[in-house]
């Protein structure tokens, strides 16, 4: 089966071609992004407006050199999946009515995806993929979400951030300290020029016996700490080295909400895998004290591969194949385009 994957949600534009196999092992032939980050940069966070218009610009393009990189052409095509949601409602319009103009053209069928079944089944496309059951920590820039995945559309939810995404606390703390959109990466970055035990942050709801989060508190901490610091430098600010410690901190409290969370999970389900998946997977020290964490109890932990980790068409392609693979969805053949924003 083969699979053509979009994804128009935020602000990736993003195109895969994705084959499952006999075996139902899936491999990725193509996938092609872009990312406007540089675009919205200039106003602190994504403009709705201008992202569905560059949507407009790159879909088909980017479409088009995943085609000819895969060596495939439209006929190939078995089915087209796009994100139908959650996102913002101009921008899933476009790889919604992209997807189902080339399926009502071509004859072929549609399917859409559940944005964050696309990021959890990603680690499916691996050089290490996992098996159900697991335990999956789905941390992206609006979500923050431990389930228990028996199968594919098998999920039950767990626990998830009764407040902020883990992401947005990233994201959030970030700006407070001028480092601009998107500040997960960045502050990750000036994380690793400081100490992560200078500042004691909050760590909320670490032992509320529930596997819910909170990280608007943090936030406020963050703010708190900050205000503190510029106070005691004076007229040219805190130093950069008071910066990255306070980075360094923040980073280290939301790292262990989520570790901590996750063993807490496998520890109650009875289960030794984890999957994480979602922008905030990409982090280097949440990646760092999982492995630790899990090679201590010989847990597996399963991570998709880092360019899978954000938005992208691979994914999309890849659930829908997968949903489709275990008799979970039936594709259609294209009709009125739906999207659901919320
Ligand atoms: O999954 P994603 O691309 O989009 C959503 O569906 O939300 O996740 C984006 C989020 C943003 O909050 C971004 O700051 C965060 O993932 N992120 C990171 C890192 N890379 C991306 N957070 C911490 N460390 C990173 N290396
Ligand atoms: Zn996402």
């Amino acid at each position: 089966m083969r699979i053509l994957g979009f994804e128009s949600s935020c602000d990736e534009t993003g195109v895969a071609l994705v084959e499952l196999d006999a075996h139902g092992q899936a491999h990725l032939r193509a996938d092609a992004l872009h990312s406007q980050i540089a675009m919205h940069q200039a106003y602190g966070g994504v403009v709705p407006e201008l992202a569905s218009r560059d949507h407009i610009r790159r879909v088909l393009p980017l479409a088009r050199e995943v085609l000819q990189r895969a060596e495939a052409r439209l006929a190939d095509l078995d089915l087209i999946a796009y994100t139908r949601g959650p996102g913002l409602a101009g921008a899933l319009l476009v790889g919604s009515a992209t997807a189902c103009a080339l399926g009502l053209a071509l004859g072929k069928p549609v399917l859409g995806v559940h944005h964050l079944e696309g990021h959890l089944l990603s680690p499916f496309l691996s050089a290490d993929p996992p098996s159900f059951p697991f335990i999956a920590l789905l941390v992206s820039g609006g979500h923050t979400q431990l389930m228990r995945v028996d199968g594919v559309g098998d999920y039950a939810l767990l626990g998830e951030t009764i407040d902020d995404a883990a992401g947005e606390a990233f994201d959030k703390s970030a700006k407070l300290l001028g480092l601009g959109y998107p500040g997960g990466p960045a502050l990750a970055a000036l994380a690793t020029q400081g100490d992560p035990a200078a500042f004691a942050l909050p760590r909320p709801l670490l032992h509320s016996g529930t596997l819910d989060f909170s990280f608007a508190g943090l936030k406020t901490a963050v703010l708190t700490t900050l205000r503190k610091l510029e106070a005691a430098a004076g007229a040219d600010g805190p130093s950069a080295q008071a910066r990255a410690d306070l980075a360094a901190s923040t980073q280290a409290a939301i790292v262990e909400v989520l570790v901590k969370k996750s063993l807490a999970a496998l520890k109650a389900s009875g289960l030794r895998r984890l999957v994480v998946a979602g922008g905030v997977g990409a982090n280097r020290r949440l990646r760092a004290e999982l492995d630790t964490a899990a090679a201590r109890r010989g847990l597996r932990v399963h991570y998709p591969e880092l360019h899978l980790c954000t938005d992208n068409g691979a994914m999309i392609a890849l659930a829908a194949a997968m949903r489709v693979a275990a008799g979970r969805a039936r594709p259609q053949p294209a009709g009125a385009f739906d999207v659901l924003p919320r």
